[in-house]
C-alpha cells in the first residue's frame, strides 16, 4: 500500500501520470505544432530513462498512482523505448503502462513494446483519405500508420484505441466512418474537441466540433448505449446498441469540461512537473534531481505542487490565457 495519495485542495486524486519523454515529432499535425517545427530540446535538458523511473517510483511506490502513459511529441522516436517500458514494469509488473503514439514506427516496434510490459496503446488517426493526412499530419506517412494500428493489434496492444482530433472543415464529415471502421475492427475510436494548444496559434471556438453534434451524426446511423467506467478518464464512452464490437468516446474538453473528476498529472520531457494541461507555470524536478536531494525532499516537492493544482482551465471564458507551450512540448 502506498504511503499516502496525492490529493489537490480541490479533494481530487492525481494517481494517473503522463510522461512525456520527447518534444521531437516526425509529423507536424496542424492542431500542435507549426510546419517549420520548434526548437528541440538539448538532449542533456531530457531526463534520462533512470532519473524518470526514479521519478515513476516515487509516484506509484509513496503515491499509488496507477497509470503511466508515455507520451511524447512522438515517444517512439526516442531509442530503445521499450527499455523505458521495462524499466517502469520492473517497478510494479501490475501497472497500467500505456502509451499514446501516432503509429508511424509501430510495425517496428509493437512487439518489443508488448513484452516489455506496455499494456494498451492510443494511436492518433485523424482521417482514413491519404490525401487529407498529408494536409492535417503534414506527413505522407498514411500508409505506414495503418500498417501500425494493424501491427500493434497483432501484438496484442488491445484495446487499441484511435484520437480523431476533429477539425471542422477538415475532418468533419468523416465521423461516420470513423465509427463504421470501430465497429469492423473492434476499435474504440475517440472524437476529440480541438483544444488551444496548437503551435500555430490558429485554435478559434468556431474550429470546434462539439462532441453533442458528432453523437448525433453516429446515431443516426449507430445507436449507443453508454459505457459505465469504473476509472475516471476524459472520454465519455459508448458501446454500440447492436452489439457490435468496438465503442466510440466523446473527449469534450471545450463543450464540456470534465475537470473537476481530473486525475491526472504530467511530467514534461525536460522534467516538469504539470498540474493541467492548461499550467501556466510548472514545477522543474529536473535540475533539483540532479542536485542531488532525497526522494524524500522530491516527494514534499511533489506534494505540494499537486496541492496547488487548478480548479480547471477556463477555455471560452474571461481570463483564459493559452500555455506558452503547445501540445507536444506538454505530452498531450
Ligand atoms: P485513456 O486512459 O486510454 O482514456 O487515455 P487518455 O484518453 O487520457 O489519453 P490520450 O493520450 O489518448 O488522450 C486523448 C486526448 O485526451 C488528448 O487530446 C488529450 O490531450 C486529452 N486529455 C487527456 N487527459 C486530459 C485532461 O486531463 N484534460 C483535458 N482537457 N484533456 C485531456
Ligand atoms: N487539441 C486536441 N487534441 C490534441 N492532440 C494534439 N493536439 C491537440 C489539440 N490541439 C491530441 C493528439 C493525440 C493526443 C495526445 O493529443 O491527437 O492523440
Ligand atoms: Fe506529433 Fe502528436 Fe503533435 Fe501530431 S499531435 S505533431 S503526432 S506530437
Amino acid at each position: 500500500m502506498p504511503e499516502r495519495r496525492l490529493f489537490d485542495s480541490y479533494g481530487r486524486i492525481a494517481d494517473d501520470l503522463r510522461i512525456s519523454v520527447t518534444d521531437r515529432c516526425n509529423f507536424r499535425c496542424i492542431y500542435c505544432m507549426p510546419a517549420e517545427g520548434l526548437k528541440w530540446l538539448a538532449r542533456d535538458d531530457i531526463l534520462r530513462y533512470e532519473e524518470i523511473v526514479r521519478l515513476a517510483r516515487i509516484f506509484v511506490e509513496r503515491y499509488g498512482v496507477r497509470t503511466i502513459r508515455i507520451t511524447g511529441g512522438e515517444p517512439l522516436v526516442r531509442v530503445k523505448l521499450e527499455e523505458l517500458v521495462g524499466m517502469i514494469n520492473a517497478i510494479d509488473p501490475t501497472l497500467d503502462i500505456t502509451m499514446t503514439t501516432n503509429g508511424v514506427l509501430l510495425r517496428q516496434k509493437a512487439q518489443a513494446l508488448k513484452d516489455a510490459g506496455l499494456k494498451r496503446i492510443n494511436i492518433s488517426l485523424d482521417t482514413l483519405h491519404m490525401d487529407r493526412f498529408q494536409e492535417m499530419a503534414r506527413s505522407d506517412a498514411f500508409v505506414r500508420v495503418m500498417d501500425g494500428i494493424t501491427a500493434a493489434r497483432e501484438a496484442g496492444l488491445g484495446p487499441i484505441k484511435l484520437n480523431m482530433v476533429v477539425m471542422k472543415g477538415r475532418n468533419d464529415d468523416e465521423v461516420v466512418d470513423f465509427a463504421r471502421l470501430a465497429r469492423a475492427e473492434g476499435y474504440e475510436v475517440r472524437f476529440i474537441e480541438f483544444m488551444p494548444l496548437d503551435g500555430d496559434n490558429i485554435w478559434t471556438n468556431e474550429q470546434v466540433v462539439p462532441s453533442l453534434r458528432i453523437q448525433e451524426q453516429i446515431e443516426d446511423q449507430f445507436p449507443l448505449v453508454p459505457y459505465n467506467d469504473p476509472r475516471p478518464g476524459p472520454a465519455t464512452r459508448y458501446t454500440f446498441a447492436d452489439g457490435a464490437p468496438g465503442g466510440v468516446g466523446f473527449i469534450s474538453s471545450v463543450s464540456q469540461a470534465f475537470c473537476t473528476a481530473c486525475n491526472r498529472i504530467r511530467l514534461t520531457a525536460e522534467g516538469g512537473l504539470r498540474t493541467c494541461l492548461f499550467s501556466l507555470h510548472e514545477t522543474p524536478l529536473r535540475d533539483l534531481m540532479r542536485s542531488g536531494v532525497s526522494d524524500d525532499h522530491l516527494g514534499s516537492v511533489i506534494e505540494g505542487a499537486i496541492w496547488r493544482k487548478e480548479e480547471g482551465h477556463l477555455i471560452n471564458k474571461p481570463g483564459f490565457i493559452k500555455p506558452a507551450k503547445n501540445m507536444s512540448q506538454i505530452g498531450g
